[in-house]
């Protein structure tokens, strides 16, 4: 069990349809790692993590999450990772401590130790003052830093953060990822991210991978990619890369110059 690592994928396929969203990939994260998977929109990102974490069936390949099989072992493998989705996923209608009380009873937390982690974590993210609020109340940002203390709950060894900062001003994504590289120290828990924000990803990660439509195209340490493509910072060298935009906002205004070109070119 020694040396085991925290995640292990070999030729994972996913299709949808004929459509093959995720291109035969391999890589493995080391326990205690800091991971960032990044790449364009559509490139396949959510849908690798949806398999890592037992949300979606791969069509080809293998997946271990510390050893364990997302497909045959469920329980054990969702118990071992906590995850912060793309989309947000609290209950608006629900306080801040309610939220995570739901979440700790869902995953059997002892009632003894799920308030002292409840405490422990709100006072992490700066919400313990807000605990009684409802979340219908809370800016973007403090639904964000909930959601990460809601999927720390249950003492994960594996975290998934999808898009964990999208939106968010650069303070509180700092701060954000403080709390993070902390946990990462002190619980030695394994992160897996994903971001659209580059200079995040050569700060925050010891290594990256990029896909690009469905396939790796490059692995390794954010140095190691900037020397490789001679550039200056993991922005300029995702560009080389991908040869695609960053931004989620520019990605988005492209769509729109081809949708709008298309109909154009229809009339
Ligand atoms: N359930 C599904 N059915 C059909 N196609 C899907 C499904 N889920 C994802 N796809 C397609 O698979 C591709 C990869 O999608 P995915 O959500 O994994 O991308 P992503 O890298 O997370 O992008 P983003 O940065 O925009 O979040 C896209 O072309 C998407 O339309
Ligand atoms: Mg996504």
């Amino acid at each position: 069990m020694e040396n085991m690592e925290a995640i292990e994928v070999l030729n994972l396929t996913k299709k949808f349809n004929g459509f093959t969203a995720v291109d035969n990939i391999s890589f493995s994260v080391h326990a205690g790692e800091i991971f960032a998977f990044l790449g364009p929109n559509g490139a396949g990102k959510t849908t690798t993590i949806k398999m890592l974490t037992t949300l979606l069936n791969q069509t080809k390949g293998s997946i271990r999450i510390n050893g364990l099989d997302p497909q045959k072992q469920q329980d054990q493998v969702r118990r071992s990772f906590g995850i912060v989705f793309q989309d947000p996923s609290l209950d608006d209608e629900l306080t801040a401590f309610e939220n995570l009380e739901f979440h700790g009873v869902l995953y059997q937390v002892p009632q003894e130790k799920r308030r002292e982690r409840i405490k422990e974590l709100l006072q992490l993210v700066e919400l313990w003052d807000r605990k009684h609020s409802l979340v219908k109340t809370f800016s973007g940002g403090m639904k964000r830093r909930l959601e990460i203390a809601r999927g720390l709950l249950h003492h994960p060894q594996i975290f998934f953060l999808d898009e964990p900062t999208l939106g968010l001003d650069p303070q509180t994504r700092n701060r954000m990822w403080n709390y993070l590289q902390n946990l990462n120290k002190k619980e030695n828990i394994t992160i897996f991210f994903t971001t659209h924000y580059m200079e995040e990803a050569e700060r925050i990660a010891q290594r990256v991978a990029i896909i690009d439509y469905g396939k790796i195209i490059s692995l390794g340490k954010p140095d190691e990619l900037i020397k490789e493509t001679g550039k200056n910072s993991l922005e300029e060298a995702f560009l080389v890369l991908t040869g695609h935009a960053v931004r989620q906002e520019e990605a988005e205004s492209i769509d729109q110059m081809r949708l709008h070109r298309r109909m154009w070119r229809r009339h």
